[in-house]
């Protein structure tokens, strides 16, 4: 079976799938308008990426292609109609990267109560201000025991998020489209309902409130001015899942107006390549722990996805099935 791997793959991924008979064209330098070119020229069937963009018109270019394969959990960066109507299926690696996921958000969550990067800058500026940073009251550290943290989106990454939030004595409230009372208590958190109106009140109540939705048409900008206007002021704000969940101009305005303080790892403006120029206007705000969509970038996180790309493959050699499906 050809396969073309269009994004940066673990080595083990690569290796595994040369162990199984694959033909392996490992081209992560492509650029996205140039995907059907390097599928066409592979006559690969199988088809593998992280980051990269495929849109609508790389698939109508694609001859050949029976399966894409999203190696990470989200795969808002396929276009998935398009794919359906080509015929092609798409399979996502879910869950494998959930722990990743979850201890940067944690880790964003003490950043922000701790104010580390804002701490690390005067360092690096030459200054030494424990009067600042050790002082307490407004703009000062709380401390994460005790306090209430909301979980938005109870997936394999919201469930981690709780686990260990938990393991730092917080209080949490679980709020997504499907979770129930039961499944709450299992968690060990409080039930924050299922609905807008009972998300808003999550968002009032709520110390500190990390994201974890997928991106979709129906998630677009979900924590927007409403949702913010009903936040604590000076709460903390973390989203490790897609920049689109949250209206970021909006968030600024809070950031300011309120003293929100927000940890993010996606952005709505962020680049589809994995590195390049990037002028992210909220990360000039004070308050902010920045990172550049890392949360599922551990070593550990990547093996596991690339043990379920070879696995998927394999299957789908083995026996003509498709494992994780999306469309
Ligand atoms: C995911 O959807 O699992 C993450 O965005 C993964 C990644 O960054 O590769």
């Amino acid at each position: 079976m050809k396969i073309v791997v269009a994004d940066k793959f673990e080595r083990v991924g690569l290796d595994g799938l040369a162990a199984i008979g694959c033909n392996v064209t490992n081209a992560p330098e492509t650029p996205a308008d140039g995907l059907a070119a390097v599928v066409n020229d592979a006559r690969a069937e199988v088809l593998v990426v992280r980051s990269k963009k495929v849109t609508a018109l790389s698939i109508e270019g694609m001859r050949g292609v029976r399966l894409i394969i999203r190696a990470g959990a989200g795969y808002d960066n396929i276009d998935l109609n398009a794919a359906t109507a080509a015929g092609i299926a798409v399979a996502n690696c879910p869950g494998m990267n959930a722990v990743a996921v979850a201890e940067l958000a944690i880790g964003h969550l003490i950043n922000l109560d701790r104010r580390i990067p804002e701490q690390t800058i005067a360092a690096r500026e030459g200054k030494w201000d424990k009067k600042e940073f050790g002082r307490t009251g407004t703009g000062g550290a709380r401390g994460l025991k005790g306090s209430t943290l909301g979980v938005v989106g109870c997936g394999a990454i919201g469930r981690a998020v709780i686990k260990r939030a938990l393991a730092f004595e917080m209080r949490v409230i679980a709020w997504s489209r499907s979770i129930t009372k039961d499944h709450a208590k299992d968690l060990g958190a409080e039930w924050g309902g299922n609905d807008t109106p009972a998300l808003h009140t999550l968002a009032s109540v709520c110390d500190a409130i990390s994201i974890h939705l997928p991106g979709a048409s129906d998630t677009k900008h979900l924590i927007g001015r409403e949702f913010l206007s009903k936040m604590k002021p000076g709460a903390y704000l973390v989203n490790t899942s897609r920049g689109s969940v949250i209206d970021e101009a909006a968030l600024r305005d809070a950031m300011v107006s309120k003293g929100i303080r927000a940890g993010l790892d996606v952005f709505e403006n962020q680049p589809a390549e994995p590195q390049g120029a990037w002028t992210c206007q909220t990360a000039k705000l004070s308050g902010v722990s920045i990172t550049h969509h890392s949360g599922a970038g551990t070593e550990q996180a990547q093996n596991a996805v690339a043990e379920e790309v070879v696995r998927i493959v394999r299957v789908l050699k083995e026996t003509g099935t498709i494992e994780n499906r999306v469309n």
